[in-house]
Formats: C-alpha cells, structure tokens, sequence
C-alpha cells in the first residue's frame, strides 16, 4: 500500500501536517481518532470515561485493520496506537512511517490548554509527557521509515520535508 502514516506523541502536529500533506499529494486523509469517532458516533474522551482505555485501544486496533485496506491515504495515528504490538504489524503492510518528533518542552508548549485528552488530565503536563515518552519513544523510533523533527519549524517546512520523503519513496 502506498499510504503514508504520521506517528507521534500528542501535540507533535499529526492531524494538522497531515491534512496539508494529503492536500499537497492529492491523497485522502483520515485521523484514527476521528475514524472512531464517527464509526461509532462517540467522542475519545467519553470513551475513556466510560467504558476505559482498553477498550479505547480495542477500537483503535479494529480502526487501523480497516484503514490497512485502503490506499493513496495519509493516515495520521492517534499517539498511543503503536504502542500494540499487533497494530505495529498491520502498520508495515499498510505504509510507509514518519515520525513526527518533537522535545517534551515544545509538546509541553503546544498541550497546556488541551482539555480534550484524557491521558493528560489532572496531572502535571510535564511529568506525563515524560513518562509516556519514557515508554513510548523507542517504539515510535522502531515503528518509523522516516523521521521528521518538527521544533521551531514551521508547517509549512515540515510539510516541504515530508513531500521530499514521498519523492524518496515512490523514486
Ligand atoms: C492518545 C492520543 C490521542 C487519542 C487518545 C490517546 C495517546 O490522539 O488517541 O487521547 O495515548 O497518546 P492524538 O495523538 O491525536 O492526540
């Protein structure tokens, strides 16, 4: 499949540099995220409220088998969805991976007003920022083709480098 998947934390602009991207390469765009929440109608947050972050994941793991069907998309992840191994192996055959990295003080920047991400509320940013990289980092190394570092840069130099990496993949 030729689709391109952004990966990163929270805040490292995913759903943003992705819907430019898709728009520049003339390919679909979809969020995981937003794919469940139509499907099922439902918002993240009431999820994780409801029924818990497994379940959540059960949801992501159903969405990303579906989108593994598709083409020509640019698949922006939620960021906790490589952390399964099962959804690692169903992202190799679905596309190639770039990493939208960022430093924890310009996701630290980009999250203090966010009010719509479960895993960040009621803490300190930083120390959850922290510990979710701790853990998540060298999986999102693993799972990357590609890795972009977007701190001071702006969307638009960080989508110029992105276009290059399809020039590089489809050459
Ligand atoms: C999560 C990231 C969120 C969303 C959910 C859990 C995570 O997506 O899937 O709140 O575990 O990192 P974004 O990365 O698009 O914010």
């Amino acid at each position: 499949m030729n689709n391109i998947i952004l990966e990163g934390f929270m805040g490292s602009g995913k759903t943003t540099l992705g819907k430019e991207l898709a728009n520049s390469l003339g390919f679909s765009f979809v969020d995981t995220d937003e794919y469940i929440e139509n499907k099922y109608n439902r918002i993240i947050k009431d999820i994780f409220a409801n029924e818990g972050e497994e379940y959540f994941r059960d949801m992501e793991t159903e969405a990303i088998e579906e989108l593994s069907k598709k083409d020509s998309m640019v698949i922006a992840l939620g960021g906790g969805l490589p952390v399964r191994e099962v959804n690692r192996e169903i992202l190799k055959k679905t596309g190639k991976v770039i990493y939208l990295k960022a430093k924890v003080s310009t996701l630290c920047d980009r999250l203090k007003n966010d009010t719509n991400r479960p895993l960040l509320m009621n803490v300190s940013l930083e120390d959850r920022i922290n510990e979710l990289m701790n853990k998540r980092g060298s999986i999102y190394e693993e799972v990357a083709d590609y890795t972009v570092n977007t701190d001071d840069k702006t969307i638009e130099q960080v989508v110029k480098e992105m276009e290059a990496i399809y020039e590089d993949i489809s050459n």
